[in-house]
């Protein structure tokens, strides 16, 4: 059997990893700036992470969640903790597109609306409620063109308040920080009136901080930036440090009803156990500090290159926009210098990196990165 061809890939095998790098089977070491698409938090094979998840795997590996998991409530506890929102609660799934599918079914179970508002070039998942609010009609199907979509120009309240203003929509989701769409930060006063406007209209707030979020930003979601709550908060890549996992963090207002959401491998054992490490190594190592005060230097330093058009991004979460084509620089990049960066559009590097990235490693990109401009 062949694999089904979705990917365009590098030939590149990697076999191995370590902190914030990574190794393919020849033996070349790899500095890791794109944490296999924000994935990485806590650096690959962190020792008390493998240590977790081997702990757990000799006691048992998965159980229904038709019994309790006390690692489920010890990974709500610490999140709400951590995270700002102690009195929310938990949904625990499998992937981004779940999390967004689950909290947009969710809004809708709650106010019993059927539209959804979005913002243009987003990207929210490729399931067929995510990829209806996904502005990039390439991944849809023409199954999953239900209408209920309108997609609104980024950071244009006007546009926002008078569609919530017909009280049609469900919810409003929006990412904390746009990644696919090549790092776009919407502006903190926009985010505070879309929260009044939110709550007058009785419309939903889902923030999707799956690729923003989990201290990626410099604070633990991107858009406590902006000083406001959202309604609904959802969140996968860097909550199990490669472990597949996702989350729906839920206001307490809203109602759980047996049988309206579930999942057969969300919250499992395995993945509680990952969860529950990455969050004991953020706090141990004031991760979400590192990815500000490595966020900021990178950011500041590249903005002072001459070749560079644009440096977009808050933490470790950094787009760097040229005048020109990236795609032969990264390629030089990655196969000359021996550094992972990731793309986005033709001319935006991305930077994704483990939040454990030190300052010599951000000089050790900064020089070359110079030396390929
Ligand atoms: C902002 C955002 N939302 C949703 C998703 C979908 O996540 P997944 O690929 O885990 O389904 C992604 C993935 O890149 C993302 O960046």
């Amino acid at each position: 059997m062949k694999l089904f061809d979705v990917f365009p890939l590098f030939d590149l095998n990697i076999v191995k990893g370590e902190g914030c790098y990574v190794y393919d089977d020849k033996g070349n070491k790899y500095l890791d700036l794109y944490g296999g698409h924000a994935v990485i938090s806590v650096g690959h094979t962190h020792p008390y992470y493998v240590e977790k998840i081997t702990d757990q795997l000799n006691k048992l590996g998965f159980y229904s969640n038709s019994v309790i998991n006390k690692l489920q409530q010890e990974l709500a506890q610490k999140l709400g903790e951590q995270c700002g929102y102690p009195d929310y609660e938990l949904f625990l799934i499998n992937s981004g597109a779940e999390a967004n599918e689950n909290a947009i079914k969710l809004a809708s179970f709650h106010n019993g609306r059927k539209k959804v508002l979005a913002f243009r070039k987003a990207f929210h998942g490729r399931t067929s409620v995510t990829v209806a609010v996904t502005d990039i009609p390439a991944y849809s199907a023409p199954v999953n063109q239900s209408g209920n979509t309108t997609f609104a120009p980024f950071n244009d309240i006007e546009f926002v308040k008078k569609e919530l203003e017909t009280k049609e929509y469900s919810s409003v989701i929006i990412e904390g920080i746009q990644g696919v769409a090549g790092i776009h930060i919407p502006h903190d006063e926009f985010l505070k009136q879309l929260r009044d406007i939110c709550t007058e209209t009785g419309t939903i707030l889902i923030l999707d901080e799956i690729q923003s979020g989990y201290g990626r930003s410099g604070k633990f979601f991107a858009h406590q930036y902006a000083g406001i709550e959202a309604d609904l908060i959802t969140v996968a890549k860097g909550i199990g440090n490669g472990f597949p996992m996702a989350a729906v963090l839920i206001n307490p207002r809203f109602k759980a009803v047996y049988g309206q959401l579930g999942t057969t491998f969300g919250g499992n054992h395995l993945a509680c156990a990952a969860a529950i490490a990455v969050l004991d190594i953020f706090k141990k190592e004031n991760l979400i500090e590192n990815a500000k005060t490595i966020g900021d230097y990178l950011i500041s330093e590249l903005k002072k290159l001459p070749k560079v058009k644009e440096v977009r991004g808050r933490g470790l979460i950094i787009g760097i926009e040229l005048d020109e084509p990236i795609k032969e620089k990264r390629t030089k990049l990655l196969f000359e210098e021996k550094i992972f960066t990731g793309a986005t559009g033709t001319n935006v590097f991305r930077l994704l990196p483990p939040l454990c990235l030190t300052k010599d490693q951000a000089d050790l990109f900064l020089n070359k990165f110079k030396q390929i401009l």
